[in-house]
């Protein structure tokens, strides 16, 4: 059975790409800090390192000892917002910290890559879709430091022969529709989740950030991707990967093509859960692109996938499955 090193795999989306690695046939061996995970997303028999992408010499060591035959670099800082207020956290972990991997992976020859790249790149392109061709314009740090990592990945194929796929996220929501695993992240800053607290009574109002935006509804737009469709995503990435004969570097969008409103998502969770929760209307935030729905169509022609939970009303059903669970 192949390894493949998961950094990050005791996240959110981690979590659920180790259930799907593990049902396709792979060993996913986790290398997580927990500054954001959790161990009990990891089943207990999956190996599980915990360290930092920074630390070379653990990193030496579990590629010794694992010889992964791919990696899924998840790893990193993931609030756009507090980008704005810390960007030194974001360079350091999600720049220096994945240049750092990709040497020790030249050390040890393992040259395939995932990469959790984001939509957050293309910035406020103000397209109805968005393409991978387009410009990156990145309109607050977090994204910035993704999209110094594809400059990254470029070189390193170009000039080391890595072969790998950066793979731009839109919204990652849902859970894993068995209700193995799901979004626990502490500060919650995603829509889903705090829409589904303020249902559940954890939160007291549920805030709408910029009610102006040049939208429908005057609320921004996004693209909710499930999270197991993300996963089958990496999954895909890998093997396309080490089939390959040549070096290859691929940026893919993995979206559904469809936008929702806030509003909208907010008054799905409301019909869901049949919970009417109270809503406030606050100021735009600083670095938030009006709108931003993927074009879905490279990811079908390289790696065949396409995503089985097209609609908003399945995310947030085993969203509502997972917090049901798990707050009982
Ligand atoms: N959630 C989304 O909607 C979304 C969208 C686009 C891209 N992404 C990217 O997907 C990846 C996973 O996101 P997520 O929502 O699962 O976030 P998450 O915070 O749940 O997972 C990130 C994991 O990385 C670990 N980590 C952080 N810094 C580390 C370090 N220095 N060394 C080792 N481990 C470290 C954390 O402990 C955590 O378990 C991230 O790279 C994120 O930027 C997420």
């Amino acid at each position: 059975m192949q390894n493949i090193l998961v950094t990050g795999g005791a996240g959110y989306i981690g979590s659920h790409i180790c259930l799907k690695l593990r049902e396709s046939g792979y060993c996913p061996v986790v290398f997580d800090n927990l500054s954001n995970g959790h161990r009990d997303a990891i089943a207990p028999d999956i190996p599980f390192i915990q360290a930092d992408i920074r630390d070379s010499e653990k990193l030496d060591r579990t590629f010794s000892e694992f010889q992964p035959t791919a990696v899924i670099h998840m790893a990193a800082l993931i609030e756009a917002g507090l980008s704005m207020h810390e960007p030194s956290k974001f360079y350091n972990v999600n720049v220096a910290g994945s240049l750092n991997l990709l040497d020790a992976m030249r050390r040890h020859d393992c040259l395939h890559i995932v990469f959790s790249s984001t939509a957050a790149v293309y910035g406020n392109a103000g397209l109805d879709l968005l393409d991978e061709r387009l410009p990156v314009r990145p309109e607050n740090p977090y994204g910035r430091s993704k999209a110094m990592v594809e400059t990254m990945l470029a070189d390193y194929f170009a000039i080391y022969g890595f072969k790998a796929i950066a793979l731009r996220y839109f919204n990652a929501a849902g859970a894993d529709p068995k209700g193995r695993a799901g979004e626990r992240h502490d500060p919650e800053t995603h829509l889903i989740p705090l829409a589904l607290q303020a249902a559940a009574g954890l939160r007291s109002e549920m805030k709408i950030f910029g009610g102006d935006y040049n939208t429908p509804d005057g609320t921004c737009i996004r693209d909710y991707i499930h999270v197991d469709d993300l996963a089958d995503a990496h999954v895909k990435a890998v093997q396309n990967l080490t089939s390959r004969k040549n070096t290859t570097f691929e940026i893919i969008n993995i979206g559904t093509g469809k936008g929702y409103s806030v509003k909208e998502i907010i008054e799905l969770c409301q019909s869901i859960t049949g919970q009417k929760f109270p809503v406030s209307l606050k100021p735009r935030r600083p670095g938030d692109p009006a709108k931003l729905v993927a074009d879905p169509a490279k990811a079908k022609v390289l790696l065949d996938w396409q995503p089985k939970y097209g609609s908003a009303h399945d995310i947030i059903k085993h969203s509502w499955n997972f917090y049901m669970k798990t707050m009982s």
